[in-house]
């Protein structure tokens, strides 16, 4: 009886081990640490749609055909490069803009950090989503017009 107990404990201990390891394989960015990140873009973007500062407004950029925000002054490069950008081409130009695309006017110097690209990727993907709850106070304002 006494082994019995102790081998339940022993593979309850093990595939706690087993899964916990398995769910931080499959932790991608963090959100929270990516909005850090962010603050090094943040003097040039928001993540707020149609607020552009010095370069455009990230929102929605996951899926977004590069170059296409109005009234945005894109370099040629940019508006030429026929990218819809995605997370893997995102991590190229994040990681060193102007080598990725000689000529745009995205002057930073990139991020060095396979973490930091991670979390910042998660950051845009989690801010830019649609968002359930504005969609509606949209439509809420809209009816009482
Ligand atoms: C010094 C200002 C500056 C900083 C800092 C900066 N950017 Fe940019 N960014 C720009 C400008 C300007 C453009 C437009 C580039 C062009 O037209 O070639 C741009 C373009 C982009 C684009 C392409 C958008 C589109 O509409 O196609 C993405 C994505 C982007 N930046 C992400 C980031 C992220 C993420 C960071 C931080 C890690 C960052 N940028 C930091 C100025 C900046």
């Amino acid at each position: 009886m006494k082994n019995a107990f102790f081998y339940t404990f022993f593979f309850t201990f093990i595939s706690l081990i087993v899964l916990s390891t398995s769910f931080s394989a499959m932790a991608e960015g963090d959100v929270k640490k990516g909005k850090k990140v962010f603050r090094k873009c943040a003097s040039c973007h928001s993540v707020q749609k149609g607020e552009n500062k010095i370069g455009p407004s990230l929102y929605g950029v996951v899926g977004r055909a590069a170059g296409t925000i109005d009234g945005m002054k894109y370099s040629k490069v940019m508006t030429t490069s026929g990218i819809i950008w995605n997370e893997d081409n995102l991590r190229k130009f994040l990681a060193r803009p102007r080598a990725f695309l000689k000529g745009t006017k995205m002057t930073f110097a990139g991020l060095k950090k396979e973490k930091d690209l991670d979390n910042v990727l998660a950051f845009l993907k989690d801010a830019t989503k649609p968002d359930m709850t504005k969609a509606k106070t949209a439509t809420d304002a809209t009816k009482t017009k």
